[in-house]
C-alpha cells in the first residue's frame, strides 16, 4: 500500500465532500436556470408536432403490447394543439402551471400526458415521477422524509379521485392528494394530472380549498368523445 503523504492526514474528508456537493448543486441550479429560459421543445409547426407526438405515443403503446395507430382527430386535435404551444412556451400559455386532462373513461388522457412527458424528457433535463393516485399514499409513507420528499420534482398523478380519501401512517390520518397538492402548490411545483370527474365531484371529494389550488396549479383541458379502448 502506498505510504500516506504527511499532508494527506490533514484532509477533512467530510468538509471536502460537502464542498463538492455544494458545488455540484450550484452547477445543477445554474444549468436548470439556463434550461428554464428555453422551450421544452425546439420551435416546430403543428403538423410536424403531430407527427412527433403520434410516433412517441405509438412507441408507448407498443411498449405496453398494443400495436395501435395513434389517431389524431376532432376529439383530440385542440388538446394536442394546446400541448404544442405549451411545450414551445408560446406567449399566452402559462407553462409554469402544469396540465390536467379531464374527460370520460378511455378518451386517451393518460396516454396523451405520458407522451407529452416522454417528449419533455427527451428535450430537457427534467425527469418526472409518475404515480397513479392510488400509489400516492404509499409513496408518501415510503419516502425518506415523508411527504416533503415529494414537494419539488415534476410529477404526473394519474386518475386523481380514484384513491382512498384517507390513509394512515403510524396511526395518524392524512389525505394523500390534498396534502400533496397543498405542499406542491406552496412550492410552485410542476404537476401534471388526469381526472375522470367534473368540478362538482372534485369539490365534493376534496373540498373547495384543494380544488381552488388545482385551478392555480393546472392548465385544465378536456378530452371529449367515447372510449378509445377496443
Ligand atoms: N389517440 C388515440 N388513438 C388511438 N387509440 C387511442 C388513442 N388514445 C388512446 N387510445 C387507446 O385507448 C386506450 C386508453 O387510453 P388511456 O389510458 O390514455 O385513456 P384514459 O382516458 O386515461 O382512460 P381512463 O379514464 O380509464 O384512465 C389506449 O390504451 C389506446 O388503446
Ligand atoms: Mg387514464
Amino acid at each position: 500500500m502506498a505510504k500516506k503523504m504527511k499532508w494527506e492526514k490533514k484532509i477533512d474528508r467530510t468538509r471536502v465532500d460537502n464542498q463538492l456537493k455544494e458545488a455540484q448543486q450550484e452547477w445543477r441550479e445554474a444549468r436548470q436556470n439556463i434550461f428554464e429560459h428555453r422551450s421544452f421543445i425546439p420551435n416546430i409547426y403543428y403538423d410536424d408536432f403531430f407527427k412527433l407526438f403520434k410516433l412517441n405515443a405509438e412507441i408507448l403503446l407498443f411498449e405496453r403490447g398494443e400495436k395501435t395507430e395513434y389517431k389524431i382527430d376532432d376529439y383530440n386535435k385542440s388538446a394536442l394543439s394546446f400541448i404544442c404551444t405549451y411545450l414551445q412556451k408560446c406567449e399566452g400559455v402559462d407553462h409554469k402551471k402544469g396540465i390536467m386532462i379531464v374527460g370520460d373513461i378511455g378518451t386517451g388522457k393518460t396516454l396523451m400526458l405520458k407522451t407529452a412527458i416522454k417528449i419533455i424528457e427527451k428535450h430537457t433535463i427534467k425527469r418526472f415521477k409518475q404515480l397513479h393516485s392510488k400509489e400516492v399514499a404509499e409513496a408518501i409513507k415510503e419516502a425518506e422524509s415523508g411527504i416533503r420528499s415529494l414537494k419539488k420534482m415534476p410529477m404526473l398523478i394519474d386518475d386523481i379521485g380514484k384513491e382512498q380519501k384517507e390513509a394512515k401512517d403510524y396511526g395518524s390520518a392524512f389525505n394523500p392528494i390534498p396534502d400533496l397538492f397543498a405542499l406542491r402548490w406552496d412550492f410552485g411545483s410542476w404537476t401534471f394530472a388526469t381526472c375522470n370527474y367534473n368540478f362538482d365531484d372534485l369539490v365534493n371529494f376534496y373540498g373547495r380549498s384543494t380544488v381552488d389550488r388545482m385551478n392555480q396549479m393546472f392548465n385544465i383541458i378536456t378530452l371529449k368523445g367515447e372510449s378509445r379502448r377496443k
